[in-house]
């Protein structure tokens, strides 16, 4: 179950009352429901076979709760492109599949050290290493092994498109290309990421896999450049937002809410924009990015209502 709350103090121009949070969490739940129930029917199940510790350590990761916000990224933008469910639903759990790799991964101890998430204990506290690495990297694949299978989209162009979408976004020019620079921020120190550098970075990191989601249900359904264009620019500048809200509530979030660790980037040197720009500095930024974000879908009136919402909460949110 996904439960947003409205916030008080850190958000100053963009606010959300009772009805909205509430008209987005409805959204939002029907969604986590769906994904969830697709995800169980294509992870592989523990059956008395000796991989059962892999599968079960998938399993864990990806069901230990998550807001599923890059679902809820891909089915709204399918809606509105009128598109068919079912296969943007497997796309949604692909990216799923990604995204939880993604955090299995960022949380070993050779990256951020982490012991709990979404909740949790890390999938290495609560496994080993060697099941945490391996469990990330079957859900990588398995991301492919859903979006290349004809019951994704029987057009093999449109499977192939989604492939690659997905490969670009997740790799060496994508969030692992972010991951990397994240890794090398912490050695050198704040003074060599400016806002540029930290911009890229932070675009690479979070910014790759929300773009992808907007982008793979255009794929799915023909989306026109225009589309192509305003979706992807709504996505990149919420996906920014979205990690400078994260790095935020890292120095003043709650732990029990959040789900995970806070209090920890500046201790390692993470280059964030909450130490270069201050809490109220990046919280501002994040407003304003959030702010053109929706500008961009302003032709689509009403039927964005959804991505209207869940950037406003972008902003607002506390977990
Ligand atoms: C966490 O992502 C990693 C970042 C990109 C900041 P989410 O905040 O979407 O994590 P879950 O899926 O809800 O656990
Ligand atoms: C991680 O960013 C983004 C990923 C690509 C996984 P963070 O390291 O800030 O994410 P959290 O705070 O651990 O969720
Ligand atoms: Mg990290
Ligand atoms: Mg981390
Ligand atoms: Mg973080």
């Amino acid at each position: 179950m996904t439960h947003l709350t409205p916030v008080e103090g850190n958000s100053r121009m963009i606010r959300m009352d009772a009805d909205e949070i509430q008209e987005l969490e409805a959204y939002a739940n029907t969604i986590s429901a769906a994904v969830e129930e697709e995800l169980d029917t294509l992870l592989p199940n523990v059956d008395g076979n000796e991989e059962d510790r892999l599968f079960e350590a998938m399993r864990y990761s990806v069901f230990a709760g998550g807001k599923r916000v890059r679902p809820l990224l891909i089915m709204a933008t399918n809606e509105i492109m009128g598109g068919n469910k079912k296969r943007a639903m497997r796309v949604a759990a692909a990216m799923e599949c990604l995204h939880t790799y993604s955090l299995i991964h960022d949380d070993l101890p050779c990256m951020d050290d982490d012991d709990l998430r979404r909740g949790k204990p890390t999938c290495h506290i609560q496994f080993d290493e060697a099941t945490a690495v391996l469990a990330g990297d079957a859900l990588l694949t398995m991301t492919f092994e859903i979006l290349s299978d004809v019951d994704t989209h029987p057009d093999p162009n449109v499977r192939m498109r989604l492939v690659a979408l997905f490969a670009e976004a997740a790799g060496a020019r994508g969030m692992v290309g972010g991951q990397m620079m994240d890794m090398l921020a912490e050695q050198h120190g704040k003074k060599d990421f400016d806002q540029g550098a930290l911009a890229r970075l932070q675009r690479k990191k979070t910014g790759a896999l929300f773009s992808a989601s907007c982008e793979a249900a255009l794929i799915l359904n023909g989306g026109t450049r225009d589309e192509f264009h305003r979706f992807t620019s709504y996505a990149k500048n919420l996906g920014l937002a979205f990690q400078m809200v994260d790095d935020v509530l890292d120095e003043v979030g709650d732990e029990a809410k959040l789900g995970k660790r806070t209090k920890k980037d500046a201790g390692r040197g993470k280059a964030t924009f909450a130490r270069l720009l201050g809490v109220d500095g990046a919280s501002r930024q994040a407003e304003f990015l959030v702010q053109q974000a929706v500008d961009y879908l302003r032709p689509f009136h009403n039927k964005a209502r959804v991505l209207d919402l869940l950037a406003r909460f972008v902003v607002c949110r506390t977990h």
